[in-house]
């Protein structure tokens, strides 16, 4: 999808990935900076923009990492990106106008030069987040391994079967009938279940249950998990992943650990690709 055109994509334009989730705190920009190097690892272009210009979590991340490679003089890749501050404009239409005006400008700039183009979103419900998410090739939206995650999509009864879809849900679907109106094709969404870990066995059956009858419901694909693990947080502030040389770069001594979480993050490159 051309972003700025509003029309289907031509062949050199790159595939766009967007973090989305309205509930905070799911994990949306870790998994954004771990798709980004991730990629990157398998040789893709890759380029980022982040939406969630308050925070500006994935810029921070981004610049870190060229103060990094400025420092250390490592040859490490530091991808394109641009931060998209909301308006503060106080007419509307005006506000609209301006956001829209910033986000198509950073995706013009990046959609030539990259096979992947990462959005950030922040969290709630926001003019630019719902043309973000009308945008995507591939939404991904992470959740934490319980049910008050799992209930920003919907409600489930005491069989798990669906009793109601939620506000995000229905945020989602809106977004997907307004893209099938312009390019006919939609997006594919997808559900990552984020920070898991060994524990709760028994919840676990259960949440895994509603999600599943959720997805159903609302058209959306369950993808491999993420686990919970320091290593996706410990090298944030020197903008630096488990994808870079750990041992001679950072100090942290690579462990089995490190392989698995590597492991789940090109487990879940492949799921997208094969989407
Ligand atoms: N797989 C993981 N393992 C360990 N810690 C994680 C993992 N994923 C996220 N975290 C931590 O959880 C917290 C929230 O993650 P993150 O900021 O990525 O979420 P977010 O959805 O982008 O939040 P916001 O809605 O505020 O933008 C952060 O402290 C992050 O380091
Ligand atoms: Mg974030």
């Amino acid at each position: 999808m051309s972003i700025t055109s509003g029309k289907p994509a031509e062949n050199n334009t790159s595939k766009v990935i967007v973090l989305g989730n309205e509930k905070g705190g799911t994990g949306k920009t870790t998994l954004a900076i771990h798709l980004l190097l991730g990629l990157q690892a398998k040789g893709m272009r890759v380029a980022a923009i982040d939406l969630d210009g308050r925070v500006a979590g994935f810029s921070k991340f981004l610049k870190n990492r060229e103060i990094w490679a400025q420092n250390s003089r490592q040859n490490i890749y530091t991808p394109p990106y641009f931060t998209v501050s909301p308006s503060q404009n106080k007419d509307t239409v005006l506000r609209e106008q301006e956001d829209f005006a910033a986000f198509a400008g950073a995706v013009e700039k990046l959609e030539h030069i990259s096979d992947y183009l990462i959005l950030d979103l922040p969290s709630g419900d926001t003019y630019l987040s719902r043309l973000a998410h009308s945008m995507a090739d591939i939404l991904i939206t992470p959740l934490n391994d319980g049910f008050l995650d799992v209930n920003v999509l919907g409600d489930v009864d005491e069989d798990f079967a669906v009793r109601h879809i939620n506000p995000y849900g229905k945020y989602v679907l809106d977004c997907l009938t307004r893209r099938k109106n312009i390019d006919g094709k939609g997006f594919t969404w997808l559900l990552v279940k984020n920070r898991v870990s060994s524990l709760g066995a028994k919840h676990k059956i259960k949440v895994d249950m509603a999600l599943s009858n959720l997805a159903q419901k609302l058209g959306a694909k369950i993808a491999s998990n993420i686990g919970d693990r320091v290593i996706f947080r410990e090298l944030y502030a020197m903008g630096l992943s488990v994808f870079d040389v750990l041992d001679k770069q950072t100090g942290v001594k690579a462990t089995a650990s490190h392989n698995e979480a590597k492991k789940e993050v090109m487990d879940l490159i492949e799921y997208i690709d094969s989407k």
